[in-house]
């Protein structure tokens, strides 16, 4: 039914499908201190996109945005033609360009959960039926249980590999099979946290026209802010994606600065190997103080500070007093009491298990955390 004001004259009206959308307000509002909350770099993208930053002119700014030529040198990059390739806004539109591209309203769309909030909200835009399948025991990937889910109407299936916020995986063999199951739907594999983990669909795209690979910018290459991802698929597909899409989505600083950044792979793995190696320090002192955490295949740790959302709650304050922000991720399915801890550089992990162990003595939880 339409809306209808005081008077009673008919109102604008969002669509239905818009409406029952919960309202997604990620906390960016105030964030000082040290971010250890979204999975961002901690420290920052290559002094060579700085550098180019600083050279960019008026005119670079005047103009519109030219995708094509960096997409070259994306694909170049990624070892693929630039036809299975396309630049987005991050990784969020490129969830929002399969939504727009392979979902009538009605068709139903598979996610695990938890995982990442934005895969939702866009299949309830495109009015698509949405099946959130429980992640295994200690979070692990439900392939049975997925692979159950799909039907003669399923469209899209969405996985987050690593997954968010949990760190765990799906193994390769196990992506085939669901994509190989639905060859009617369009199967994104989200590797966002590809730079930590190691593990790729990009070599077994090929086999399968149905399946979708996306990488972004904004974690491991520190260019949140630019907003800037790549999706990889079938050639085909692609020209069907790029009809949806702006032409000028990507924008002209962002596209300036991309070649740089992914020109810089030695930044890239010594910040990788830095991060890993303080994952390695967090799990450690987390065992070691008797918390349950999930072991992680990304830049971040899911662990259990306290029964309750109200544990959650505590712990994240204790360490925002600290001057570190965690994220509680206690409303998501399966983790009541559990925050998400962002690694950095070994100075940040230095920093982030000392209010870790203060937080936790404050909070009577402190059996035996140790720094290692
Ligand atoms: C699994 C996953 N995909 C995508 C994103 C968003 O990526 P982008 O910044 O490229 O839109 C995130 C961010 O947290 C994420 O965790």
């Amino acid at each position: 039914m339409r809306d209808r004001s005081a008077s009673g004259a008919n109102m604008l009206s969002p669509r239905q499908a818009v409406r029952n959308i919960p309202s997604y307000h990620p906390p960016l509002a105030g964030r000082d201190g040290l971010r250890f909350d979204f999975n961002e770099n901690t420290v920052g993208c290559s002094p060579l996109v700085l550098e180019r930053l600083r050279r960019l002119s008026p005119e670079d700014l005047a103009r519109y945005p030219e995708r094509e030529p960096v997409e070259t040198k994306v694909a170049d990059f990624l070892g693929i033609s630039a036809a299975e390739l396309l630049l987005t806004n991050g990784v969020d539109e490129a969830i929002h360009l399969l939504c727009e591209t392979y979902l009538e309203p009605g068709d139903e769309a598979l996610i695990v959960v938890p995982t990442y909030s934005m895969y939702r909200i866009y299949m309830m835009a495109a009015a698509a039926q949405v099946i959130g399948v429980p992640a295994g025991e200690n979070f692990t990937f439900p392939f049975e249980a997925l692979k159950s889910r799909i039907t003669a109407r399923t469209r899209l299936i969405a996985i987050a590999n690593p997954n968010n916020p949990t760190g765990t995986l799906a193994t390769q063999e196990q992506v085939m099979k669901i994509a190989r199951a639905a060859p009617e739907a369009a199967v994104l594999v989200d590797e966002a946290y590809f730079e930590f983990c190691g593990q790729t669909m990009r070599g077994k795209r090929r086999e399968l026209p149905n399946l979708f690979v996306a990488r972004t910018f904004s974690k491991a290459y520190g260019l949140a802010g630019l907003r800037i991802g790549a999706l990889m698929g079938d050639a085909g597909q692609m020209r069907a994606l790029r009809r949806v899409s702006s032409p000028y989505n990507v924008n002209a600083v962002a596209l300036a600065c991309l070649p740089e950044a992914i020109a810089d792979q030695g930044y890239i793995q010594q910040y990788v190997s830095a991060v890993l190696a303080s994952r390695a320090r967090l799990e450690r002192v987390l065992e070691a103080g008797g918390i349950e955490f999930w072991p992680s295949q990304a830049n971040f740790v899911l662990a259990r500070a306290g029964l309750t959302a109200a544990d959650a709650a505590a712990f994240v304050e204790q360490m925002r007093r600290r001057g570190i922000l965690v994220r509680d991720r206690s409303s998501d399915h399966g983790c009541e009491g559990c925050v998400r801890i962002t690694l950095g550089p070994r100075e940040h992990a230095d920093r982030l298990l000392r209010a870790l162990q203060e937080s936790l003595h404050e909070l009577g939880r402190s059996q035996g955390a140790s720094q290692r």
